[in-house]
């Protein structure tokens, strides 16, 4: 029997999908789940013909060019912010993601941390765990509603319109958007979405989120400048990428009630969060967790197995990101 093809799986998974690449494949895994420095994750990826990688290993051209067998790189994420998809494409390696298994529970998440954003829920939480709660007070706690309120959406992809429906359909609200270009009228009309610049978004959004993917182009979107034009009363959120949001300048507009809140899954060079949005009280913070249910990682981590066996196996791999490398091969 010929030789199975060999794999890195880089971090820690299901081992049910472990198994089923153990089927197809020489697997070297990481129950560790170390993170690998670059010269390591070089080193492991030796021989290797495809790899299981998570937004923590980025390939870059140093990394493919010490391993020029490697075919392909498997991202268990929508997001590829860690994948340079040109050095990818030069290499011939094709790169694959996680999308539309994601979408709803992204959105249900994204939704709920705007909520909790606007009504206050950690702050008041910790308040009450503290032990300071003694009496109801008329403001106590008073935050901004949610229903019949502005939506304003920053990125108007999949996730984005999933938390649009959410708002427009289930809570009354209008519905702003920017995004690189407009959506279709028969995707528009069904939640009343209307496209505004996004000097207009900034201005007129009640409640923002951010759902952009992040790029050089995306690099602090929403800096100093952009806190600026937002409401008093706004809240921001953030379930796309650290980044795309300037932290520093988040946290003197918190600081400064500038805007009212913030509710943030993802941070400028995350895990580590700049330390005075821990101090404050009007920000909501989770660790990078918008997709996280069992059967949307079980999903995940499955599809992201699934474009490996197919790209290595001769199959047609279902969601390429650089799709012109498949031909190439043919
Ligand atoms: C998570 O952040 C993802 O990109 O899937």
């Amino acid at each position: 029997m010929p030789a199975q093809p060999a794999i890195l799986v880089a971090r820690a998974v299901f081992p049910e999908t472990v198994e089923r690449l153990r089927q197809h494949f020489d697997v070297e895994h990481n129950p560790d789940d170390t993170i690998y420095t670059k010269a390591q994750l070089i080193e492991r990826l030796r021989g290797k013909a495809g790899a299981f990688t998570t937004g923590s290993e980025r390939i870059d051209a140093e990394v493919l060019a010490a391993n020029p067998q490697l075919r392909v790189v498997a991202n268990m994420a929508v997001g590829y912010n860690n994948f340079d998809i040109a050095a990818c494409t030069a290499a011939g390696v094709l790169a694959t993601n996680t999308p539309d298994v994601l979408t709803e529970t992204t959105a249900d998440f994204g939704f709920a941390l705007m909520m909790a954003t606007a009504r206050r829920m950690a702050e008041s939480e910790h308040f009450l765990r503290r032990g300071e709660w003694t009496r109801w007070a008329y403001d106590m706690f008073t935050g901004s509603d949610v229903h019949g309120a502005t939506l304003g959406i920053l990125g108007m992809g999949r996730i984005g319109q999933a938390i649009a429906r959410r708002g427009a359909l289930g809570f009354g609200m209008r519905v702003i958007y920017h995004n690189r270009s407009r959506l279709p009228a028969e995707q528009e009309a069904p939640i009343g979405a209307r496209y505004v610049d996004k000097a207009t978004l900034l201005r007129e959004a009640d409640h923002l989120v951010l759902v952009l993917p992040y790029s050089a182009s995306s690099h602090h979107a929403i800096g100093a400048a952009e806190l600026a034009q937002m409401q008093p009363t706004a809240t921001l959120t953030n379930v796309a990428r650290g980044g795309i949001v300037d932290d520093a300048a988040l946290a003197a507009a918190l600081r400064e009630r500038r805007i009212a809140a913030a509710g943030l899954d993802v941070f400028e060079g995350e895990p580590a969060v700049h330390p005075e949005l821990l101090t404050l009280p009007n920000v909501v913070l989770t660790p990078h967790i918008a997709s996280a249910t069992v059967a949307t990682r079980r999903a995940m981590a499955e599809l992201a197995a699934d474009n490996l066996i197919a790209a290595l196996t001769g199959g047609t791999p279902p969601t390429p990101i650089n799709p012109e490398v498949l031909a190439g091969r043919r």
